[in-house]
């Protein structure tokens, strides 16, 4: 038993344990158990199981009688971003804004309370991060609306929370969460006990008084968000920035939203005046594809919209064993997975090669569909042969299955339809019930690689 005083916890997940391990048993990593303070317990409450005698029991509503507001939501100005949102900031509401340093979360935030305050609502933009000085530096960057913003540049979430009551903006950004300091929590700012003692008031003062509150947060270079992966259960919305910090496209997902559905994204280019919405990225991303061995158009489902992108492959001899996989925008597991089924049932084995997959335009895709992509633009690679023979790029989805079958994936002609957008006919795709116009649609990966190259039934690899 750990001091009564005191407990462990995970800085990657929150995992909560009463003595010190090495690994983390919530999320199975190493060294990240830190001890904490417990948190007080109100006097004479004991273990705080005696409490729920003495509380008098309240009476449940049936659902029918409940008063369902149906609030008007803050329209940010930014069409994708309140998109991602479900259609706008709900008031009252505690979001969350993670992604890794210099990807454009601040300027998003700024942009955005900007929108609102020209739309005549009261704002508030917190800064412990950046001196009031520096805000204005990039608020200048965006233009005028975002310099009527008020800002207040402080970490002590007391003093925080004292103006947020004070001033009573209807949307309020905290930039950054980790940067905040609580009294009443042990810890560094930026700890588990600190982080969630953070968000913890705000989302109560968001609640009291109908502030929507923006929390933003950094992300480790493991992707996960720190610290902050312990608010994600408490918060209402999760918001992910991603992208490649030299690129200059972003993607905005929904990991988890109370308000809306969570498979949207939105895409952004970083410019000089700021973040300017993509309303239609596939001819961004397709727009440089062409016929070239490697190369294979995916057409991929991001939420609701389809969306074009270049998966390219590259396969190399290589004498180092194991051989490298380098997966870039896709996962790592599927490129091993699609390696396996090439390997075992197309017959193209790259045991020896070293292996780089990336998805152009920086972007990720997550989603099944994009296994035959991998595939085929593997099998492009390894052949050196342009898939469909070289006159255009040749657009395909689906998943593969363990026995090099090709598997059905949601909203076929949601694909082909933004594949013929684009000039792209004849997509290689799974079969579906019903023949689809417009599709090349095969059972396996061996047939498919066929029609790919053109081959005769006789030989495929
Ligand atoms: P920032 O919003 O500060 O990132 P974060 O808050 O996520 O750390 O933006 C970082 C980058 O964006 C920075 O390298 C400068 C660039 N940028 C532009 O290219 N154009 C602009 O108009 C602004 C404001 C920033
Ligand atoms: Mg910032």
């Amino acid at each position: 038993m750990a001091r009564s005083g005191s407990r462990h916890v995970c800085r990657e997940c929150g995992h909560e344990a009463l003595a010190w391990t090495g690994r983390c048993p919530g999320c199975g990593e190493w060294n990240t158990l830190v001890e904490e303070a417990r948190p007080a317990r109100a006097r004479g409450a004991g273990d705080g199981r005696g409490e729920g005698l003495r509380a008098t029991a309240a009476r449940p509503i049936p659902l029918s009688e409940v008063a369902a507001a149906n609030v008007a939501r803050h329209q940010t100005g930014i069409g994708e971003l309140d998109r991602v949102l479900g259609g706008g900031i709900v008031p009252g509401s505690l979001v969350l804004l993670g992604g890794s340093p210099g990807i454009g979360k601040s300027t998003v935030a700024a942009m955005a309370l900007g929108n609102l305050a020209s739309a005549g609502k009261r704002t508030l933009y917190v800064s412990g991060e950046e001196s009031a000085a520096q805000v204005r530096l990039r608020a200048e960057r965006l233009g005028e609306r975002a310099l009527a913003v008020p800002v207040l540049a402080e970490t002590g979430l007391a003093e925080v929370v004292a103006t947020i009551e004070a001033e009573r903006p209807q949307v309020c950004i905290v930039d950054s969460v980790q940067t905040l300091h609580a009294e009443g929590a042990s810890g560094a700012p930026g700890s588990v006990a600190q982080v969630r003692q953070a968000a913890g008031e705000l989302m109560e003062i968001a609640k009291r008084h109908d502030v929507a509150v923006i929390v933003i947060g950094h992300v480790t270079k493991e992707g996960s968000l720190a610290g902050p992966r312990a608010l994600e259960h408490l918060v209402d919305c999760v918001l992910m920035f991603e992208g490649e910090r030299e690129r200059s496209y972003r993607t905005l997902r929904a990991l988890k939203n109370r308000f809306g559905a969570t498979s949207e994204v939105a895409v952004f280019e970083m410019r000089s005046g700021g973040l300017t919405e993509v309303t239609d990225p596939s001819a961004r991303f397709v727009g440089e594809a062409a016929a070239v061995p490697g190369s294979c158009v995916l057409c991929a489902m991001e939420g609701t919209r389809p969306l074009l992108v270049e998966v390219q492959a590259l396969v190399a001899p290589t004498e180092i064993v194991p051989p490298r996989r380098i997966a870039t925008g896709v996962d790592r597991n599927r490129l091993s997975l699609v390696l396996a089924v090439l390997a075992r049932h197309a017959r193209i084995s790259l045991a020896s090669a070293d292996v780089f997959v990336n998805v152009a335009g920086g972007v990720r895709v997550e989603e099944p569909g994009a296994d035959l992509a991998v595939a085929l633009a593997l099998a492009s690679a390894h052949r050196g042969e342009a898939l469909g023979g070289a006159e255009q790029p040749r657009a395909c989805f689906g998943e593969l299955g363990l026995t090099g079958e090709l598997r059905y994936v949601a909203h076929p002609e949601r694909r082909i339809a933004e594949a013929l957008k684009f000039g792209l006919g004849s997509v290689i795709a799974p079969p579906s019930a019903e023949p689809i116009d417009g599709l090349d649609q095969h059972p396996s990966l061996d047939r498919a690689l066929r029609s790919a190259f053109a081959l005769s039934m006789r030989k495929a690899a």
